[in-house]
Protein backbone atom coordinates (compact mmCIF):
# COMPACT_ATOMS: atom_id res chain seq x y z
CA UNK A 1 0.00 0.00 0.00
CA UNK A 2 1.33 3.58 -1.11
CA UNK A 3 0.50 6.08 1.99
CA UNK A 4 -0.53 9.38 1.19
CA UNK A 5 2.28 11.98 2.36
CA UNK A 6 1.18 13.46 5.25
CA UNK A 7 1.35 17.18 4.40
CA UNK A 8 1.93 18.53 8.22
CA UNK A 9 4.98 16.27 8.61
CA UNK A 10 7.10 19.19 7.33
CA UNK A 11 4.97 21.96 9.25
CA UNK A 12 6.78 22.29 12.36
CA UNK A 13 9.27 23.87 11.11
CA UNK A 14 7.03 26.53 10.60
CA UNK A 15 6.46 27.21 13.98
CA UNK A 16 9.56 29.34 15.87
CA UNK A 17 8.34 29.09 19.41
CA UNK A 18 9.03 25.00 18.58
CA UNK A 19 12.56 25.39 19.06
CA UNK A 20 12.65 26.58 22.52
CA UNK A 21 14.52 24.58 24.84
CA UNK A 22 13.83 23.72 28.46
CA UNK A 23 16.88 22.06 30.46
CA UNK A 24 18.38 21.06 27.01
CA UNK A 25 15.03 19.79 25.92
CA UNK A 26 12.62 20.98 23.00
CA UNK A 27 9.03 21.88 24.50
CA UNK A 28 6.44 19.98 23.69
CA UNK A 29 3.48 21.99 23.36
CA UNK A 30 -0.15 20.13 24.43
CA UNK A 31 -1.52 23.90 25.14
CA UNK A 32 -3.28 24.00 21.52
CA UNK A 33 -6.72 24.04 23.02
CA UNK A 34 -5.91 27.64 25.14
CA UNK A 35 -4.01 29.18 22.33
CA UNK A 36 -1.84 27.53 19.52
CA UNK A 37 1.80 28.25 18.48
CA UNK A 38 2.24 31.17 15.65
CA UNK A 39 3.61 30.23 12.48
CA UNK A 40 6.74 32.91 10.77
CA UNK A 41 4.19 33.64 8.08
CA UNK A 42 1.18 35.21 10.41
CA UNK A 43 4.12 36.83 12.80
CA UNK A 44 5.60 38.36 9.95
CA UNK A 45 2.28 39.27 8.75
CA UNK A 46 1.47 41.47 12.24
CA UNK A 47 4.67 42.91 12.03
CA UNK A 48 4.67 44.10 7.94
CA UNK A 49 1.64 45.53 8.89
CA UNK A 50 3.27 48.41 11.74
CA UNK A 51 6.12 48.73 9.58
CA UNK A 52 4.15 48.99 6.26
CA UNK A 53 0.77 50.38 6.42
CA UNK A 54 -0.39 51.68 10.63
CA UNK A 55 -3.66 53.71 9.92
CA UNK A 56 -6.76 53.94 10.93
CA UNK A 57 -9.41 53.17 8.44
CA UNK A 58 -11.46 55.52 5.98
CA UNK A 59 -8.80 57.81 5.45
CA UNK A 60 -8.01 59.46 1.43
CA UNK A 61 -4.43 58.22 1.30
CA UNK A 62 -2.36 55.23 0.97
CA UNK A 63 -2.14 53.65 4.59
CA UNK A 64 -5.40 53.84 5.58
CA UNK A 65 -6.74 52.60 2.29
CA UNK A 66 -4.45 49.32 2.58
CA UNK A 67 -5.61 49.07 6.24
CA UNK A 68 -9.03 48.90 4.62
CA UNK A 69 -8.08 46.45 2.62
CA UNK A 70 -6.78 44.15 4.65
CA UNK A 71 -9.83 44.04 7.34
CA UNK A 72 -12.00 43.18 4.13
CA UNK A 73 -9.63 40.39 2.88
CA UNK A 74 -9.88 39.42 6.64
CA UNK A 75 -13.47 38.80 6.75
CA UNK A 76 -13.34 37.73 3.01
CA UNK A 77 -10.51 35.01 4.63
CA UNK A 78 -13.06 33.82 7.67
CA UNK A 79 -16.29 33.40 5.33
CA UNK A 80 -14.15 30.82 3.16
CA UNK A 81 -12.88 29.33 6.69
CA UNK A 82 -16.09 28.99 7.66
CA UNK A 83 -18.34 28.15 4.54
CA UNK A 84 -19.95 31.59 5.71
CA UNK A 85 -21.80 33.49 1.90
CA UNK A 86 -19.64 36.28 1.82
CA UNK A 87 -17.61 38.76 4.26
CA UNK A 88 -21.13 40.89 5.24
CA UNK A 89 -21.92 37.87 7.45
CA UNK A 90 -17.92 38.48 9.58
CA UNK A 91 -18.08 40.59 12.62
CA UNK A 92 -14.48 40.86 14.38
CA UNK A 93 -14.00 41.87 17.68
CA UNK A 94 -11.50 41.03 20.84
CA UNK A 95 -12.39 37.80 21.59
CA UNK A 96 -14.88 35.40 21.63
CA UNK A 97 -16.26 36.39 25.39
CA UNK A 98 -16.49 40.32 24.27
CA UNK A 99 -18.63 39.35 21.05
CA UNK A 100 -20.99 36.83 22.87
CA UNK A 101 -21.83 39.65 25.66
CA UNK A 102 -21.93 42.49 22.41
CA UNK A 103 -24.74 39.69 21.19
CA UNK A 104 -26.32 39.04 24.20
CA UNK A 105 -26.81 42.92 25.02
CA UNK A 106 -28.23 43.05 21.19
CA UNK A 107 -30.50 40.08 21.60
CA UNK A 108 -31.48 41.39 25.02
CA UNK A 109 -33.74 43.93 23.51
CA UNK A 110 -35.58 41.94 21.13
CA UNK A 111 -36.50 39.30 24.21
CA UNK A 112 -39.69 39.50 26.26
CA UNK A 113 -40.32 38.64 29.85
CA UNK A 114 -40.44 34.67 30.10
CA UNK A 115 -39.01 33.79 26.62
CA UNK A 116 -36.50 31.27 27.54
CA UNK A 117 -32.96 30.28 26.33
CA UNK A 118 -31.17 27.08 26.57
CA UNK A 119 -27.93 26.76 27.62
CA UNK A 120 -25.64 23.64 28.42
CA UNK A 121 -23.87 22.39 31.41
CA UNK A 122 -21.00 21.24 29.01
CA UNK A 123 -20.24 24.78 27.63
CA UNK A 124 -17.27 26.82 28.19
CA UNK A 125 -18.44 29.95 30.28
CA UNK A 126 -18.45 31.92 27.36
CA UNK A 127 -21.26 30.53 25.80
CA UNK A 128 -23.00 30.76 29.27
CA UNK A 129 -22.60 33.80 31.58
CA UNK A 130 -23.60 35.86 28.19
CA UNK A 131 -27.24 34.25 28.00
CA UNK A 132 -27.16 33.95 31.92
CA UNK A 133 -27.02 37.63 31.73
CA UNK A 134 -30.08 37.68 29.67
CA UNK A 135 -32.06 36.43 32.84
CA UNK A 136 -31.66 40.46 34.05
CA UNK A 137 -34.00 41.04 31.79
CA UNK A 138 -36.51 38.64 32.37
CA UNK A 139 -35.20 35.60 30.52
CA UNK A 140 -35.58 31.92 31.73
CA UNK A 141 -32.60 30.27 31.65
CA UNK A 142 -32.90 26.46 30.95
CA UNK A 143 -29.81 24.43 31.34
CA UNK A 144 -29.47 20.75 29.52
CA UNK A 145 -27.82 18.20 31.46
CA UNK A 146 -24.85 16.65 30.87
CA UNK A 147 -24.48 12.53 30.58
CA UNK A 148 -21.32 10.84 32.87
CA UNK A 149 -19.75 9.84 29.82
CA UNK A 150 -19.05 13.57 29.05
CA UNK A 151 -22.19 13.96 26.23
CA UNK A 152 -25.14 16.09 26.21
CA UNK A 153 -28.42 14.40 27.29
CA UNK A 154 -30.10 14.15 24.22
CA UNK A 155 -33.70 13.19 25.94
CA UNK A 156 -32.68 16.37 28.32
CA UNK A 157 -32.05 18.78 24.98
CA UNK A 158 -35.36 18.23 23.75
CA UNK A 159 -37.11 18.38 26.98
CA UNK A 160 -35.25 21.86 27.90
CA UNK A 161 -36.86 23.47 24.18
CA UNK A 162 -40.33 24.66 24.09
CA UNK A 163 -42.36 27.07 22.47
CA UNK A 164 -40.83 29.82 24.73
CA UNK A 165 -37.72 28.82 23.78
CA UNK A 166 -35.78 32.12 21.90
CA UNK A 167 -32.43 31.02 21.94
CA UNK A 168 -30.33 27.73 21.88
CA UNK A 169 -26.53 28.28 22.78
CA UNK A 170 -24.59 25.10 22.84
CA UNK A 171 -20.57 24.27 21.92
CA UNK A 172 -19.71 22.59 19.09
CA UNK A 173 -16.99 20.96 20.82
CA UNK A 174 -16.02 20.87 24.50
CA UNK A 175 -12.48 22.50 24.89
CA UNK A 176 -12.73 20.10 28.36
CA UNK A 177 -13.69 16.93 27.19
CA UNK A 178 -13.29 16.71 23.61
CA UNK A 179 -17.04 16.10 23.03
CA UNK A 180 -18.54 16.98 19.88
CA UNK A 181 -22.46 18.00 20.02
CA UNK A 182 -25.08 16.90 18.51
CA UNK A 183 -25.68 20.44 16.37
CA UNK A 184 -28.31 18.84 13.74
CA UNK A 185 -30.04 17.57 16.54
CA UNK A 186 -29.79 21.50 18.20
CA UNK A 187 -30.70 22.74 15.06
CA UNK A 188 -34.19 20.74 14.43
CA UNK A 189 -35.22 21.04 17.79
CA UNK A 190 -34.51 25.19 17.91
CA UNK A 191 -35.82 25.36 14.43
CA UNK A 192 -39.03 23.67 15.08
CA UNK A 193 -39.78 26.19 17.58
CA UNK A 194 -38.24 28.78 15.71
CA UNK A 195 -35.73 29.98 18.28
CA UNK A 196 -31.91 31.46 17.59
CA UNK A 197 -29.11 28.68 17.06
CA UNK A 198 -25.93 30.00 18.63
CA UNK A 199 -22.91 28.05 18.14
CA UNK A 200 -19.49 28.20 20.24
CA UNK A 201 -16.67 26.49 17.80
CA UNK A 202 -13.89 27.94 19.22
CA UNK A 203 -12.66 24.22 19.87
CA UNK A 204 -13.94 23.05 16.84
CA UNK A 205 -12.39 25.74 14.50
CA UNK A 206 -8.77 24.69 15.13
CA UNK A 207 -9.48 20.98 14.21
CA UNK A 208 -12.02 20.59 11.62
CA UNK A 209 -13.43 22.02 8.46
CA UNK A 210 -16.39 24.25 9.76
CA UNK A 211 -19.65 24.76 7.22
CA UNK A 212 -21.74 27.42 8.58
CA UNK A 213 -24.40 27.15 6.06
CA UNK A 214 -24.51 23.05 6.58
CA UNK A 215 -25.06 23.47 10.38
CA UNK A 216 -27.56 26.40 9.42
CA UNK A 217 -26.19 28.19 12.20
CA UNK A 218 -28.27 31.49 13.08
CA UNK A 219 -24.88 32.69 15.17
CA UNK A 220 -21.08 31.14 15.54
CA UNK A 221 -18.17 32.69 17.23
CA UNK A 222 -14.89 31.47 17.43
CA UNK A 223 -11.38 32.91 18.39
CA UNK A 224 -8.10 32.95 15.85
CA UNK A 225 -5.83 32.61 18.63
CA UNK A 226 -6.99 28.71 18.73
CA UNK A 227 -5.79 28.41 14.83
CA UNK A 228 -2.78 29.68 14.26
CA UNK A 229 -3.34 33.18 14.82
CA UNK A 230 -3.06 36.22 16.87
CA UNK A 231 -6.04 37.31 19.47
CA UNK A 232 -9.12 37.98 17.85
CA UNK A 233 -12.94 36.84 17.92
CA UNK A 234 -14.82 36.08 15.23
CA UNK A 235 -18.47 36.29 14.67
CA UNK A 236 -20.62 35.04 12.26
CA UNK A 237 -24.62 36.05 11.97
CA UNK A 238 -26.70 34.57 9.24
CA UNK A 239 -27.59 37.15 6.95
CA UNK A 240 -30.37 39.55 7.84
CA UNK A 241 -30.37 38.44 11.23
CA UNK A 242 -28.03 41.88 12.68
CA UNK A 243 -30.14 44.33 11.23
CA UNK A 244 -32.85 42.87 12.99
CA UNK A 245 -31.03 43.79 16.34
CA UNK A 246 -29.85 46.40 18.07
CA UNK A 247 -26.64 46.40 19.66
CA UNK A 248 -24.21 48.77 21.51
CA UNK A 249 -23.61 51.23 19.12
CA UNK A 250 -22.14 54.79 18.56
CA UNK A 251 -24.46 56.98 15.88
CA UNK A 252 -21.15 57.67 13.67
CA UNK A 253 -21.30 54.19 13.03
CA UNK A 254 -22.03 51.85 10.28
CA UNK A 255 -25.52 50.85 10.84
CA UNK A 256 -24.82 48.05 8.33
CA UNK A 257 -23.57 44.51 8.91
CA UNK A 258 -21.27 43.06 9.63
CA UNK A 259 -20.20 46.69 11.43
CA UNK A 260 -23.50 47.07 13.11
CA UNK A 261 -22.07 44.92 15.91
CA UNK A 262 -18.55 46.28 16.16
CA UNK A 263 -17.47 48.98 18.44
CA UNK A 264 -14.45 51.72 18.17
CA UNK A 265 -11.24 50.21 16.10
CA UNK A 266 -10.36 47.13 15.47
CA UNK A 267 -7.19 45.36 16.24
CA UNK A 268 -5.80 46.01 12.70
CA UNK A 269 -2.03 44.34 12.86
CA UNK A 270 -3.39 41.50 14.61
CA UNK A 271 -6.29 40.98 11.64
CA UNK A 272 -3.32 40.78 9.39
CA UNK A 273 -2.32 38.24 11.37
CA UNK A 274 -5.99 36.72 10.99
CA UNK A 275 -5.88 36.90 7.50
CA UNK A 276 -2.46 35.09 7.09
CA UNK A 277 -3.34 32.40 9.58
CA UNK A 278 -6.22 31.77 7.28
CA UNK A 279 -3.71 31.69 4.00
CA UNK A 280 -1.12 29.24 5.93
CA UNK A 281 -4.14 27.17 6.66
CA UNK A 282 -4.92 27.01 3.16
CA UNK A 283 -1.12 25.82 1.98
CA UNK A 284 -1.67 22.57 3.16
CA UNK A 285 -3.58 21.68 0.38
CA UNK A 286 -4.49 22.70 -3.63
CA UNK A 287 -7.82 23.72 -4.45
CA UNK A 288 -9.06 26.59 -7.39
CA UNK A 289 -10.67 28.22 -4.29
CA UNK A 290 -9.65 29.42 -0.70
CA UNK A 291 -12.55 27.82 0.62
CA UNK A 292 -11.68 24.13 -1.43
CA UNK A 293 -8.22 24.60 -0.14
CA UNK A 294 -9.27 25.19 3.44
CA UNK A 295 -11.84 22.17 3.18
CA UNK A 296 -9.12 19.86 2.35
CA UNK A 297 -6.94 21.04 4.63
CA UNK A 298 -9.15 21.21 7.60
CA UNK A 299 -10.19 17.69 6.85
CA UNK A 300 -6.84 16.49 6.43
CA UNK A 301 -5.66 17.94 9.13
CA UNK A 302 -8.76 16.13 11.32
CA UNK A 303 -7.17 12.92 10.54
CA UNK A 304 -4.02 13.59 11.67
CA UNK A 305 -5.30 14.56 14.81
CA UNK A 306 -7.82 11.97 15.15
CA UNK A 307 -5.12 9.66 14.65
CA UNK A 308 -2.46 10.67 17.31
CA UNK A 309 -5.36 11.83 19.66
CA UNK A 310 -6.48 8.19 20.00
CA UNK A 311 -3.41 6.55 20.26
CA UNK A 312 -2.66 8.74 23.07
CA UNK A 313 -6.18 7.98 24.19
CA UNK A 314 -5.79 4.43 24.24
CA UNK A 315 -2.36 4.60 25.60
CA UNK A 316 -2.69 6.84 28.36
CA UNK A 317 -5.50 4.85 29.43
CA UNK A 318 -4.04 1.60 30.15
CA UNK A 319 -1.63 3.27 32.11
CA UNK A 320 -2.67 1.73 35.96
CA UNK A 321 -4.06 4.95 38.25
CA UNK A 322 -4.55 6.81 34.97
CA UNK A 323 -8.70 7.37 34.51
CA UNK A 324 -10.20 9.43 31.20
CA UNK A 325 -12.60 11.78 30.63
CA UNK A 326 -15.06 12.20 28.03
CA UNK A 327 -15.98 10.14 25.25
CA UNK A 328 -14.48 7.41 23.71
CA UNK A 329 -12.97 7.89 19.85
CA UNK A 330 -15.89 5.55 18.69
CA UNK A 331 -17.89 8.82 17.73
CA UNK A 332 -17.76 10.17 14.05
CA UNK A 333 -16.36 13.52 15.68
CA UNK A 334 -14.42 13.39 18.55
CA UNK A 335 -12.01 16.91 19.12
CA UNK A 336 -8.65 15.73 19.81
CA UNK A 337 -8.41 16.84 23.03
CA UNK A 338 -7.41 14.23 25.70
CA UNK A 339 -8.54 14.90 29.67
CA UNK A 340 -7.25 12.60 32.86
CA UNK A 341 -7.12 12.40 36.12
CA UNK A 342 -4.11 10.62 38.02
CA UNK A 343 -5.19 8.47 40.98
CA UNK A 344 -4.59 10.24 44.32
CA UNK A 345 -2.81 13.70 43.07
CA UNK A 346 -4.10 17.01 42.03
CA UNK A 347 -4.25 17.48 38.65
CA UNK A 348 -2.21 20.78 39.23
CA UNK A 349 0.47 18.60 40.94
CA UNK A 350 0.74 16.38 37.52
CA UNK A 351 0.89 19.36 35.13
CA UNK A 352 3.41 20.99 37.13
CA UNK A 353 5.55 18.21 36.84
CA UNK A 354 4.78 17.50 33.47
CA UNK A 355 5.90 21.63 32.79
CA UNK A 356 8.64 20.04 34.69
CA UNK A 357 9.55 18.11 32.14
CA UNK A 358 8.87 20.75 29.18
CA UNK A 359 5.74 19.26 28.06
CA UNK A 360 3.01 21.77 28.40
CA UNK A 361 -0.53 20.51 29.99
CA UNK A 362 -3.65 22.83 31.10
CA UNK A 363 -4.94 21.70 34.35
CA UNK A 364 -8.18 22.80 35.88
CA UNK A 365 -11.45 23.30 34.55
CA UNK A 366 -10.17 26.04 31.81
CA UNK A 367 -13.65 27.79 31.90
CA UNK A 368 -15.81 24.97 31.26
CA UNK A 369 -16.46 25.40 34.99
CA UNK A 370 -19.92 23.27 35.17
CA UNK A 371 -18.96 20.33 33.11
CA UNK A 372 -15.93 19.95 35.93
CA UNK A 373 -18.14 20.60 39.04
CA UNK A 374 -20.79 18.27 37.27
CA UNK A 375 -18.35 15.66 36.47
CA UNK A 376 -17.61 15.91 40.26
CA UNK A 377 -13.82 16.82 39.71
CA UNK A 378 -13.23 19.86 41.73
CA UNK A 379 -11.65 18.20 44.62
CA UNK A 380 -8.87 16.82 42.09
CA UNK A 381 -7.96 20.04 40.77
CA UNK A 382 -10.39 19.64 37.99
CA UNK A 383 -8.42 17.36 34.33
CA UNK A 384 -5.46 17.44 33.17
CA UNK A 385 -5.82 18.36 29.44
CA UNK A 386 -3.88 17.14 26.61
CA UNK A 387 -4.52 19.16 23.17
CA UNK A 388 -3.05 17.41 20.02
CA UNK A 389 -2.79 20.85 16.89
CA UNK A 390 -1.27 20.52 13.83
CA UNK A 391 2.71 20.33 14.93
CA UNK A 392 2.02 18.18 17.62
CA UNK A 393 4.54 14.90 16.86
CA UNK A 394 4.47 11.28 17.84
CA UNK A 395 8.06 11.94 19.78
CA UNK A 396 5.97 14.85 21.78
CA UNK A 397 2.85 12.41 22.67
CA UNK A 398 6.00 9.72 23.84
CA UNK A 399 7.44 11.78 26.18
CA UNK A 400 3.92 13.06 27.28
CA UNK A 401 3.02 9.01 28.03
CA UNK A 402 6.50 8.52 29.54
CA UNK A 403 5.74 11.27 31.73
CA UNK A 404 2.30 11.05 33.17
CA UNK A 405 3.46 7.44 33.76
CA UNK A 406 6.88 8.70 35.79
CA UNK A 407 4.31 10.83 37.58
CA UNK A 408 1.49 7.98 38.28
CA UNK A 409 4.26 5.76 39.40
CA UNK A 410 3.46 3.08 37.13
C1 LIG B 1 -14.88 26.37 23.88
C2 LIG B 1 -14.47 27.77 24.18
N1 LIG B 1 -15.37 28.75 24.09
C3 LIG B 1 -15.06 30.03 24.35
C4 LIG B 1 -13.79 30.39 24.73
C5 LIG B 1 -13.50 31.83 25.01
O1 LIG B 1 -12.75 32.37 23.98
P1 LIG B 1 -12.08 33.82 24.13
O2 LIG B 1 -10.88 33.65 24.99
O3 LIG B 1 -11.75 34.19 22.73
O4 LIG B 1 -13.08 34.71 24.74
C6 LIG B 1 -12.81 29.40 24.85
C7 LIG B 1 -11.45 29.74 25.31
O5 LIG B 1 -10.73 28.92 25.80
C8 LIG B 1 -13.15 28.06 24.56
O6 LIG B 1 -12.26 27.07 24.66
Amino acid sequence: MVLAPDPFSACRAAFPALRRTLAGQPLAFFDGPGGTQVPQAVIDAVSDYYVRCNANTHGQFVTAQESDQVIHETREHLAAFLGAPGWQEISLGANTTTMAFSLSRALARALKPGDEVVITQLDHEANRGPWLALADHGAVIKEVLLRPDGTLDPDSLSRKIGPRTRIVAIGYASNALGTVNDLALARRLSKQVGAWLIIDAVHAAPHFSLDVQALDADFLLCSAYKFYGPHVGVLYARQGLLAQLRPDRLSTQDPAAPFRIETGTLNHAALAGVRAAVGFLAGFAEGATLRERLVRAMTALAERERRLAQSYHERVRAIPGVRVWGPDFDAAQRAPTVSITVKDLNSERVARQLGDRGVLVWDGNFYAARAIEVMGLDPQGGVVRAGISMYTSEEDVQRLLDGVAAIAGA
